[in-house]
């Protein structure tokens, strides 16, 4: 039973994402309320029974601001005396399974600083529920004990399809040398969170084509050379020259918002730095006239009502899309290498 939803996040959006689950929980129907203390990386839903599976439940992928979902049967954490921190979690575990186990903490000072008592308590009590027929290969849910402190912890469960697959909700990413910017990390996480391998190897090859707008220095535009495209980089900065050298971009000096491609390209992307209702309608308005395929883009959230903002873009974006009678994937995350922004994903069907 799934009395509380908790959710983990960057720090300082406790109130987006506890905005993000109110608004599903109007539309879902469920019953209860949201908390989340400021800075502290992680948000509740509170309520009774409420659903895990089927079409009323969260989904991992439609909460953009979301690093994690985890169902808790309990809303409260459980205190545990530094004696013996084993026997009450074995207690309150016993007759369930799970695949895994994770120890997690918010990615906070204080909670990072939990990795060194991870280590040594992790590996003692992994061998106790694997003893106890607790852990088991054949089982699905994966089991994750979100500690506060060493001694409050969250005892709950995240769905294999419904669930990012890093710890702490986190893809850490190493920065490639040769990249001229670290913007850089922002699209490959991107790549890597919106797309699986195969649709990687389709979308992503030598032969297509892509637009990045607001493209200087040319962290993007390396990701997309890296991986053999062509690429046409609009910004008025100047790009990196080593990138220039590859001979796959052209690089044009104009305006973001007025340039269009003579031939449809496959991919847009677009890291401009600008008001994001005017980004989303030029995106939509690409794909919904056929000149991307798909696009990548940022959405600055600078402004103190982030969420709403937000959701006034995506009505933007519908709008555009629904007149030109276009299908259509949208899929937003505020990903890990995002900072007072989030990363969207569409696709035209
Ligand atoms: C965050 S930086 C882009 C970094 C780039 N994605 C990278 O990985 O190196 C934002 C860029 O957007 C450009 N920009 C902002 N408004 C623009 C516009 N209207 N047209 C073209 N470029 C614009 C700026 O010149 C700046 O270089």
């Amino acid at each position: 039973m799934t009395n509380a939803y908790l959710i983990y996040c960057r720090p300082g959006f406790e109130k987006e994402a506890a905005s993000e689950l109110q608004h599903h929980a109007a539309r879902k129907g469920w019953n209860g309320f949201a908390k989340g203390r400021p800075d502290s990386a992680h948000v509740l839903f509170c309520g009774e029974e409420l659903p895990q599976d089927g079409p009323s439940a969260p989904r991992w992928t439609d909460l953009v601001f979301a690093r994690q979902l985890i169902f808790l049967p309990d809303s409260e954490p459980l205190t545990l005396d530094p004696q013996d921190r084993i026997t009450p979690l074995v207690t309150r575990l016993s007759g369930q399974a799970f695949r895994e186990l994770v120890l997690e903490s918010p990615d906070t000072n204080d909670g990072n600083g939990l990795s060194g008592f991870f280590k040594a308590f992790g590996n003692t009590l992994k061998s106790v529920l694997d003893k106890r027929g607790i852990l088991r290969n054949k089982a699905t849910r994966t089991l994750h004990l979100f500690f506060l402190d060493s001694a409050n912890v969250y005892i709950g469960y995240s769905m294999p399809d419904n669930s990012a697959p890093w710890p702490q909700g986190i893809l850490r990413l190493k920065f490639p040398r040769e990249a001229p910017s670290r913007s850089t990390l922002k699209l490959e996480e991107a790549f890597l969170t919106f797309m699986d391998q195969a649709e990687r190897d389709e979308w992503l090859r030598e032969g297509l084509t892509a637009v990045d707008l607001g493209a200087a220095p040319g962290g993007w535009t390396w990701q997309l050379v890296k991986r053999g495209l062509q690429v046409t980089a609009i910004d008025n900065g100047p790009m990196d020259k080593t990138l220039m050298q590859s001979g796959q971009v052209e690089h044009l000096r104009v305006d973001g918002f007025h340039f269009r491609p003579e031939r449809p390209v496959t991919w847009l992307v677009c890291d401009m730095i600008e008001s994001p209702a005017r980004v989303a309608q030029t995106i939509a308005a690409w794909i919904a006239d056929g000149d991307a395929q798909r696009a990548v883009f940022n959405l600055k959230l600078p402004m103190k009502k982030r969420f709403e903002e937000l959701e006034r873009c995506l009505e933007l974006m519908d709008d555009i899309l629904s007149r030109g009678r276009v299908k259509y994937r949208l899929q937003v995350k505020q990903l890990y290498h995002d900072r007072e922004e989030v990363t969207a994903f569409l696709i035209r069907l």
